[in-house]
């Protein structure tokens, strides 16, 4: 590995940046070291929208949850008028941590020194401070954070200035817009805690080349294309297939029906996209799910699985009885994919690892580093 911080001079990544069949996988230390992390952690995902949830995870008035991003706490919150709201985790008096988890409250008061924000973050009790002079309680409301949503999808963004998430986003709600995202239910998700580079998980996430060695005993093989010309902060592959696969191959014939309205591409096939720089979303006929990584270091991620159907399929009166197969679709192959990430990062540990080369089942692959490399080498402009 070079030393920082020759490590982002462009010189190292020049095999990279070749189209994808000439070119070299990203060196081992994108994926092991502790500086490479943090400028994405600088560059990236301070600098970015992230998914954090979906907006049904706050249905009533009050209700929070509490997200650990790149190492920042931060409280997604649902205010009196309905409003949402991303706040920084922790006090304006000394700095206390405010809330823990999730739960329901009508007003935030820190543990401390009993300071007490509203739910739209304004200092509305501060006893004690009455004598310090030309203290404005106006002032001292919680730092907030810029929340947006899309079709019940949350996405906070650190930096104060830049892009909205409609811009970011380009035009992905409109190729989407068929999946009615804004109509479905959240009826599970499932959290892994992986010894693995965020990146490893969503190239994973967003190739076929794996899935008939590492899938062979659950979803076998899978046949993708990659899916070009957007605009906004996203890549998709596609699968042709004529029903869903969200459930294994032996249950089939349990499927729930398609969603309605769906036609053309989306009617015959599941997108496998990637909204950078980590969510991953696959939408296919009956349903949608979602892996969120959080990163947690460079060789730890948090990886949450989300499951969504239309209102209408969770209404049904044998949605519990079938769910249970596509649960059990996702609990045989999301383990997979956890396991060899795990392993993969295990070899990337070597100080023997070598870049490699890319097939052409792997162009999202090339287009992950790319667009990393784009946001973290000194003196790149975009690809
Ligand atoms: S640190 Fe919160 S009230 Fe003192
Ligand atoms: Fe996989």
């Amino acid at each position: 590995m070079p030393e920082t911080p020759s490590m982002f001079d462009p010189s190292h990544y020049r095999n990279v940046r070749r189209p994808a069949l000439e070119a070299e996988t990203l060196p081992a230390w994108s994926y092991t070291s502790q500086a490479f992390y943090d400028r994405e952690v600088e560059r990236i995902f301070r600098k970015e929208w992230n998914f954090v949830g979906r907006a049904d995870e706050i249905p009533k008035r009050g209700d929070y949850k509490v997200f650990d991003l790149v190492g920042e706490s931060v409280i997604v919150l649902r205010d009196r008028d309905d409003r949402l709201h991303a706040f920084a985790n922790n006090c304006r008096h000394r700095g206390t941590r405010l809330l823990d988890g999730s739960g329901n409250c009508k007003s935030i008061a820190c543990p401390y020194h009993a300071w007490v924000y509203a739910l739209d973050g304004r200092l509305i009790a501060s006893l004690g401070m009455e004598e310090s002079s030309g203290f404005d309680p106006a002032s001292f409301g919680l730092l907030a954070i810029r929340l947006e949503e899309w079709a019940g999808f949350l996405f906070v963004n650190f930096s104060p200035e830049g892009e909205s998430l409609a811009a970011y986003l380009g035009d992905l709600p409109q190729r989407f817009a068929a999946y009615d995202f804004a109509d479905m239910v959240c009826v599970r998700r499932k959290e892994y805690d992986l010894a693995c580079n965020w990146k490893l998980y969503v190239e994973n996430a967003m190739e076929d080349y794996h899935t008939p060695t590492v899938h062979r005993k659950s979803i076998g093989l899978q046949k993708t294309l990659l899916e070009q010309g957007g605009t906004g902060a996203w890549d998709a592959i596609f699968m042709p297939a004529p029903q869903t696969i969200a459930v294994l191959p032996e249950d089939a014939a349990s499927a729930f029906p398609p969603i309605a309205g769906l036609s053309g591409k989306p009617a015959g096939g599941t997108f496998f996209t990637v909204i950078y720089p980590s969510t991953f979303f696959a939408t296919t006929q009956d349903c949608m799910w979602w892996l969120q990584e959080f990163p947690l270091g460079p060789g730890r991620t948090r990886v949450i699985a989300g499951s969504c159907f239309p209102r209408a399929t969770t209404a049904r009166p044998d949605f519990a009885e079938k769910v249970e197969k596509y649960y059990r679709r996702w609990d045989k192959s999301l383990p997979e994919d956890n396991a060899i990430s795990e392993r993969q990062q295990a070899g990337l540990r070597s100080g023997l690892a070598r870049p490699g080369r890319l097939s052409v089942h792997e162009p999202a692959v090339h287009r992950i580093a790319n667009w990393v490399l784009d946001r973290v080498l000194d003196g790149e402009t975009a690809w």
